[in-house]
């Protein structure tokens, strides 16, 4: 297969196997988490406002759609739905690695169909792996990465951090020193603000801590708890006969810093932090705020609904909508901002986590460095 029939079926590849199989992980770590009720929340219903905002833009409800698709023929579809539904509720958005953009130009549309939609905040993106050279391969350079922002009129750059799921891939790039100071030219060189994002395996403090040194302006956890993608890749693996990388997907399948903890560390530097990796109610963004993140992101659980149809989707996030406003008004939270001061109690794995960090378990809430 050619290089660029790879990257196209590799895409296409992850939508179908997020959509059939199971590849979430075994713990959801949103589901250790309790806010604590307010029998007197001192706040109307009608009042409680979930708007939120993001790198300077403002947003109805504190969500994005997280980054995943674009690339492949059913892509544009997909981001059209998605794009359509971000921007009627008010909601930041990213599209998914743009490198599909670069070595097939004919898939370009199916990523600049975001730009036909009123999205408030949008998200370009590119892999970290793709910043130096891949056996021999040349990096994505600045004006690449200049060009893909300006295909879907983004607002920021987002440079995914995915080396648990290429060291499964078949194909996988892991070369990975230099990274950091290829990125911190490319943030020096691009029109935007730079997020760093994890896919699913987190990340503790001292690495939200050299994106901020590199820096980023804000980050994305992409913590343990949601959609795995060393699962995804053992599914490829297996598919191509690579029976190394599928037993690698196997036994990494639950490594990664969990979400919630990932949140707690990174809401300990100066960037501003999306909270994504098994988010699935409005429960699971309420607890993320609260734990110190400036929005929550959601992939698998909008796929699914906007996979199914338009009104599939659209009753998803009304719903999700009253979640993140019931669990404010009975939390006493009037504002997104009085969310992230309330407190939350943490139960199970996480609980083990904070405390082996030297976390104080008894006063959760209210985290942010500026808090
Ligand atoms: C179909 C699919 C494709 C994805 N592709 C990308 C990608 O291209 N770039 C990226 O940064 N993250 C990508 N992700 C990772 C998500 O943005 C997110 O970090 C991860 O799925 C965990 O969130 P979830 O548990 O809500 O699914 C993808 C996720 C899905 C479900």
């Amino acid at each position: 297969m050619s290089e660029e029939d790879e990257t196209v079926s590799r895409k296409g590849d992850h939508v179908d196997i997020i959509l059939e199989d199971d590849v979430q992980a075994k713990h959801n770590a949103w589901n250790d988490l309790t806010l604590v009720h307010e029998a007197l929340p001192e706040v109307d219903r009608e009042a409680v406002d979930p708007s939120a905002e993001l790198l300077n833009h403002e947003l109805e409800l504190p969500l994005m759609v997280a980054s995943m698709t674009g690339g492949y023929p059913g892509g544009e579809e997909i981001n059209d739905r998605l794009a359509k539904a971000a921007a009627e509720h008010g909601l930041g958005m990213g599209v998914g690695s743009q490198r599909a953009m670069l070595d097939d130009p004919d898939q370009a549309r199916t990523y600049e169909v975001i730009a036909d939609h009123d999205v408030p905040f949008v998200a370009a993106n590119i892999g970290a792996p793709q910043l130096i050279p891949q056996d021999g391969e040349a990096p994505i350079d600045i004006e690449d990465a200049v060009h893909l922002m300006e295909a879907i009129d983004a607002d920021a750059l987002i440079v995914h951090l995915n080396y648990l799921q290429e060291v499964v891939q078949p194909e996988g790039d892991d070369e990975a020193a230099g990274v950091v100071s290829a990125l911190a030219e490319l943030v020096r060189e691009v029109p935007g603000p730079v997020i760093g994002k994890e896919t699913g395996a987190g990340m503790h403090r001292g690495t939200a801590r050299r994106l901020t040194e590199a820096g980023c302006s804000a980050v994305d956890v992409g913590g343990l708890s949601g959609t795995t993608f060393a699962a995804v890749e053992r599914i490829r693996a297996e598919a191509a006969g690579a029976d190394d990388e599928a037993w690698l997907g196997e036994r990494f399948r639950d490594w990664g810093v969990p979400t919630p903890v990932a949140v707690l560390e990174a809401a300990r530097t100066e960037l501003e932090v999306v909270a994504t990796g098994g988010l699935r109610d409005g429960v699971h963004v309420a607890n993320a705020l609260a734990l110190g993140a400036e929005v929550a992101g959601m992939a698998s659980a909008v796929l699914e609904p906007a996979a199914e149809s338009e009104e599939a989707l659209h009753a998803f996030l009304d719903r999700l909508a009253a979640e993140i406003e019931t669990a404010m008004f009975l939390t006493g939270a009037e504002t997104v901002d009085e969310l992230r001061h309330k407190p939350i109690v943490a139960d199970g794995e996480t609980r083990t986590w904070l405390e082996s960090l030297g976390y104080d378990v008894a006063a959760l809430g209210g985290q942010r460095l500026d808090a």
